[in-house]
């Protein structure tokens, strides 16, 4: 049964209904839908536009319909055309006219943006404290592995020295503003679109402020228009979950390669592993395939938004009804990914001695060789051409900057002392990468030290 009969003359073809409803999804909002209505209602009381009577009905029906929707003593109608529907009827079935009362001075357009704005603002709440619990797990693993030495990398070839705890520890300032992210959303859509009518507002004395506030709102939509019509708070939102799914993918496509045997960097935990069909030695990294390849889907969720809106002449048009399916994928699917992932970074185990023998193949201190002669007067340019040499020649004996004899460093230059061994040391070319945001052990406790007090703050959404 529609709410909306009296000036028709058919029953709506059933292809339509079908089409038409979107109780199968919307019916997730059914609490914030009853929260909605129960501001909505004590605002009328208080207005004296209901009467305290049936304001007392309509508080104790809808009260009772929240409890039995949570104990299962009531289901859903599949059949209702949306969950407002199907809350009013049921209110209405069970307190008579007062529940007929309830709508007036709202319409399901500031409805529907209501429901969605409380539904979202919880769930961003539950994705942020994910994300500190990720960037407690990656946090964890950078104390421990903070003077690890590894290869750093650009264009994936061993570029300089850092430490598993400095690499960890960059992912964590991703997902810190990540959560940053969340937080500044919350304050652009913290605003009340409920009494925004249909559009135009309505003719009672309604008062959206003592609602809003009723809501946890900072206050209400200043324009009523904009207030049912605009769906920028779920694009945004998408777009701050698809930025935070780039990272995890990005942090996934390394522990991807990190675990195979090429890198052999870490061994995740077997708990957080597949084996093959066929192939009896596999272990496969499936979460982080997975989480690289949602991040595709949920960029589509984001997309989806984006066009569904671009060409919608205000103010409400029926499109709109698909920004729900789009938003809670983008939600559930970021949610699924944080909650594995976390897991299976506080159980990693990292092999340092892997780490290590990788640093010390590539040339890694490269760098540090001609620093080494640029600080003994010679200018970098020349002193970046003599280590290219000098690489070139230990490639061509098998050998590494390391193992060559210093003879051979003089016959190259007569700046070169037996303290060229120690300036091109792995730890010590760490080590002193000092400059603040580096790799050296009193750089990266600082990183941990203040990304600590950071996530801190970023708790409490
Ligand atoms: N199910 C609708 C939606 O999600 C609710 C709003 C209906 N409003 C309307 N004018 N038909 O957008």
């Amino acid at each position: 049964m529609q709410l909306w009969q009296g000036r028709f003359t058919k029953e709506v073809d059933s292809r339509v209904n079908d089409f038409n409803s979107s109780i199968r999804f919307d019916q997730r909002m059914a609490a914030e839908d009853i929260t909605g209505s129960m501001a909505h209602a004590a605002m009328l009381t208080g207005q004296g536009i209901l009467s305290e009577e049936d304001g007392a009905a309509i508080q104790e029906g809808l009260a009772g319909i929240l409890a039995d929707l949570q104990s299962g003593a009531l289901a859903i109608d599949p059949a209702a055309e949306d969950i407002h529907t199907f809350v009013e009827s049921e209110l209405t079935k069970r307190i008579g006219d007062a529940g007929k009362r309830l709508h007036t001075g709202r319409s399901r357009n500031d409805q529907v943006a209501v429901d969605l704005r409380l539904w979202l603002r919880q769930a961003a709440g539950d994705l942020n404290e994910k994300m500190a619990a990720l960037c407690d797990a990656l946090l964890k693993q950078a104390a421990a592995h903070a003077a690890d030495v590894m290869p750093g990398y650009t264009h994936l070839q061993r570029a300089q020295p850092v430490t598993f705890g400095h690499h960890l520890l960059a992912y964590v300032q991703m997902l810190l503003r990540d959560m940053d992210r969340l937080a500044d959303w919350k304050k652009r859509m913290n605003y009340s679109p409920l009494g925004c009518g249909a559009l135009a507002g309505t003719t009672h004395p309604i008062d959206r402020a003592a609602t809003a506030a009723a809501l946890g709102f900072a206050g209400p939509c200043e324009n009523s228009l904009d207030g049912v019509s605009d769906r920028d708070y779920c694009i945004e939102l998408a777009a701050d979950i698809a930025t935070c799914m780039m990272h995890l993918s990005r942090l996934s496509e390394e522990i991807i390669l990190w675990c195979s045997w090429e890198f052999r960097f870490i061994e995740l935990d077997d708990a957080f592993t597949t084996g093959s069909s066929i192939m009896p030695q596999k272990k496969n990294p499936d979460v982080n395939e997975l989480i690289r390849g949602k991040t595709g889907r949920v960029y589509g969720d984001l997309t989806t938004l984006l066009v569904m809106m671009k060409g919608l002449p205000l103010a409400y048009n029926k499109d709109m009804q698909e920004d729900k399916e789009a938003i809670f994928d983008a939600v559930d699917t970021l949610s699924l990914c944080l909650t594995t992932l976390a897991p299976l970074i506080d159980t990693m185990k990292v092999l340092p001695d892997n780490l290590r023998a990788a640093a010390s193949k590539g040339f890694i201190n490269a760098t540090d060789c001609a620093d080494y002669l640029a600080k003994k007067g010679m200018p970098f340019r020349d002193a970046y051409k003599l280590t290219g040499q000098l690489v070139a020649l230990c490639i061509k004996g098998g050998l590494t900057l390391d193992t060559l004899p210093l003879a051979q460093y003089k016959a190259m230059s007569g700046l070169f002392e037996e303290d060229i061994y120690a300036a091109i040391d792995l730890g010590a070319c760490c080590a002193l990468r000092k400059s603040l945001g580096g790799p050296a052990p009193e750089s990266v406790a600082a990183q941990l030290e203040s990304a600590k007090a950071r996530l801190e703050g970023l708790r409490t959404f």
